[in-house]
C-alpha cells in the first residue's frame, strides 16, 4: 500500500511529492570518489556509526536530531528566556503541550531517554511487568533499570512480514495483551506502553481503533497506557491516510484524539517538534510530582529539565509545525515515493511504506548471505561504497544486546534510509534511488562482514567490523568500470 501523495497534480510531468518550503540555509555537502570512500569506510571499520560527516554526501542514518528547523524556530530561540525557575519559555512549552497533546502537566527532559529514565525511575518499581506493542532500545534499558520488565504484543507474523499490505504493522494484539495480564497479573502491570510509528519494525504506525481496544482492556483492569509520542505526528498523518473514520480530520484532531487515549504521554523532541530534547505530560498531579523528583535530581530544574531554553522555544513552535500538514507530509511522503520507486524496480522493501525512513529488507538483497554475515551492516557498507550514503544497520550486527554468544539473530535484517524532516531535495532522493538500483543490480557481490571485536553493550555504535574477502574492492573497481570518472 502506498500514501496518497502531495494534494497537488502535476500536468505533464511524472507525479512526485512536493515540497510545502523553500530553502533559506544551507550546508555544503561533499562527494568523495569512490577509491576515497572505500577509504574511508575502511578508516571507520566499515560501521555506519563510527563514520565522519565530512565524508559522507547523503547522511540518512537517523531522523534523530537531524531535521531541519524553520525562520520561526529559530526566531523563537532568539528570545529564549533564560531564567532558572519560572522561566517564560517553559510557560510557552506548557501551553503548546496542553494545547496539543491535552494534558495539563509537564516535564522536561533533555531528550527521549531521559524522558524515558524519568517515567520508568518515578513509575516503575521492582517486579514490574510493561506490556508493549514493540520495544525501543532506550525503553526496555531504563525499564530494566528500574527494575521492571517488557512483553510485547505485536502480531510478529504480521509485523516481521517485510512485503505486506497490512497498513497497521504496529497495532497490539489484544490476545496477547489478555494472556500477560493474566499471567502476571494486574498489580505488576502498572502500564501499557504503546509506542507511536513503531520504530524498529520500519516505523509503522497502530490504528486509533486498535488504541481504542488497548484502552477498553486497559480500563477493564484498571491499568494506564503511557504513549511514546516520539514518532506520533507521523502516526497521526498515516492514520488521516490509512483508516476510514480519520480521512477529513485534522492532523491536530487526530494528534489529540490519541493522546485522549493515553493517560501519560511522552516524546523524544529530536523527532516530535523538529528541535532536541524530550518532553513528558500527564494529568497526574501525583505523576507529575514523583517524575518531578527524578527531574531535579538527574536532569536539571523541573522548569527546564536539562534542555536550553533556546529548544524549550524550538520545540513548542515545532509542535505546531507538527501539526501542518503541509510540513509533516514530507517525510512519509518522500519516503512513500522512494519506497515505490524501489519496489517496482525489484528491491525488497519493507511495505507499506513507514515513517522515519525507507527500509530494505537486507536478507532478501542479500539471500546468498546468512544473519551471521550480518547482511544488514553489509548493504549499509555497499551503499556507502555505490554513493557515500551513510544508512543504518537495523539487522543482526546493530543488536544492542546480544546474548552471550556472539550469534543472537536479530527479528529482522533491515537497512534504514533515514529521511529526517525537510532535509533533502527530491533530486537526492533520486541519486539514492539510482545508487540503491546500482546496488540491487550488483547485489550479489556483497559478502559478508564480521565483528573485529565484540563490546557486549551498543556493539552497532561502537564496534569495527571487516569483510570476509576482499569484495568492497571489487565493489569499488566495479562502480568505476559502471561509472566512469563519475563520483
Ligand atoms: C520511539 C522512540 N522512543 C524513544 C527514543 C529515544 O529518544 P532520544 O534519542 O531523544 O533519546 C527514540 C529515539 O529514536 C524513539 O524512536
Amino acid at each position: 500500500m502506498h500514501i496518497i501523495m502531495s494534494k497537488v497534480k502535476f500536468y505533464k510531468e511524472k507525479e512526485v511529492p512536493l515540497e510545502f518550503h523553500r530553502v533559506k540555509i544551507v550546508q555544503k555537502l561533499t562527494l568523495l570518489p569512490v577509491e576515497e570512500r572505500l577509504h574511508a569506510l575502511r578508516e571507520a571499520g566499515f560501521n555506519s556509526y563510527r563514520m565522519q560527516q565530512k565524508d559522507v554526501y547523503l547522511d540518512m542514518l537517523t531522523d534523530s536530531g537531524t531535521n531541519a528547523m524553520s525562520d520561526r524556530q529559530l526566531g523563537a530561540m532568539m528570545w529564549a528566556d533564560d531564567a532558572y525557575a519560572g522561566s517564560t519559555s517553559f510557560l510557552t512549552l506548557e501551553k503548546a503541550v496542553q494545547d496539543i497533546i491535552g494534558k495539563k502537566y509537564v516535564v522536561p527532559a533533555h531528550q527521549g531517554r531521559a524522558a524515558e529514565h524519568t517515567v520508568m525511575t518515578a513509575l516503575v518499581k521492582e517486579g514490574d511487568v510493561i506490556p508493549m506493542n514493540y520495544h525501543f532500545g532506550t525503553t526496555i534499558t531504563q525499564i530494566g533499570l528500574a527494575g521492571g520488565r517488557f512483553v510485547e504484543l505485536i502480531n510478529k507474523e504480521t509485523a516481521f512480514k517485510s512485503d505486506s499490505e497490512n497498513p497497521f504493522k504496529g497495532n497490539a494484539d489484544i490476545n496477547l495483551l489478555e494472556s500477560a495480564i493474566a499471567e502476571y497479573g494486574v498489580s505488576r502491570i502498572p502500564y501499557i506502553r504503546m509506542e507511536a510509528s513503531t520504530n524498529l519494525i520500519g516505523g509503522q504506525p497502530f490504528s486509533v481503533a486498535n488504541l481504542r481496544e488497548v484502552r477498553r482492556t486497559a480500563d477493564k483492569y484498571g491499568i494506564r497506557i503511557m504513549l511514546d509520542a516520539t514518532l506520533l505526528a507521523e502516526n497521526a498523518y498515516l492514520v488521516t491516510r490509512r483508516e476510514e473514520e480519520f480521512r477529513n480530520k485534522s492532523l491536530k484532531e487526530t494528534v489529540r484524539t490519541i493522546c485522549d487515549l493515553a493517560d501519560l504521554v511522552y516524546f523524544s523532541a529530536r523527532k516530535f517538534g523538529f528541535a532536541k530534547g524530550g518532553v513528558i505530560a500527564t494529568d497526574s498531579l501525583e505523576e507529575k510530582y514523583k517524575m518531578d523528583q527524578v527531574t531535579a535530581t538527574y536532569e536539571g530544574f523541573i522548569n527546564y529539565g536539562g534542555m536550553s531554553t533556546k529548544e524549550i522555544e524550538a520545540i513548542a513552535t515545532g509542535l505546531y509545525e507538527a501539526m501542518d500538514e503541509e510540513y509533516t507530509c514530507q517525510s512519509p511522503d518522500f519516503i512513500s515515493y522512494f519506497v515505490k520507486e524501489a519496489s517496482e524496480y525489484g528491491v525488497p522493501m519493507v511495505t507499506p511504506a513507514g515513517v522515519l525512513g525507507a527500509q530494505i529488507d537486507a536478507a532478501k538483497f542479500c539471500d546468498h548471505l546468512t544473519f551471521r554475515d550480518l547482511p544488514a551492516a553489509a548493504v549499509c557498507a555497499a551503499l556507502y561504497i555505490a554513493g557515500g550514503i551513510r544508512t543504518m544497520d537495523g539487522g543482526t550486527g546493530g543488536e544492542a544486546f546480544p546474548d552471550s554468544e556472539s550469534d543472537r539473530k536479530a527479528d529482522m535484517e533491515l537497512v534504514r534510509i533515514a529521511f529526517p524532516r525537510r532535509v533533502f531535495t527530491l533530486s537526492q532522493t533520486i541519486f539514492c534511488l539510482d545508487r540503491l538500483k546500482w546496488l540491487f543490480d550488483h547485489r550479489h557481490m556483497i559478502g559478508a562482514l564480521a565483528f573485529d571485536d565484540l563490546p557486549m553493550l551498543q556493539r552497532s555504535f561502537r564496534s569495527p567490523l571487516k569483510p570476509v574477502g576482499d569484495w568492497p574492492e571489487k565493489l569499488a573497481e566495479q562502480f568505476r568500470k559502471d561509472f566512469g570518472e563519475s563520483r
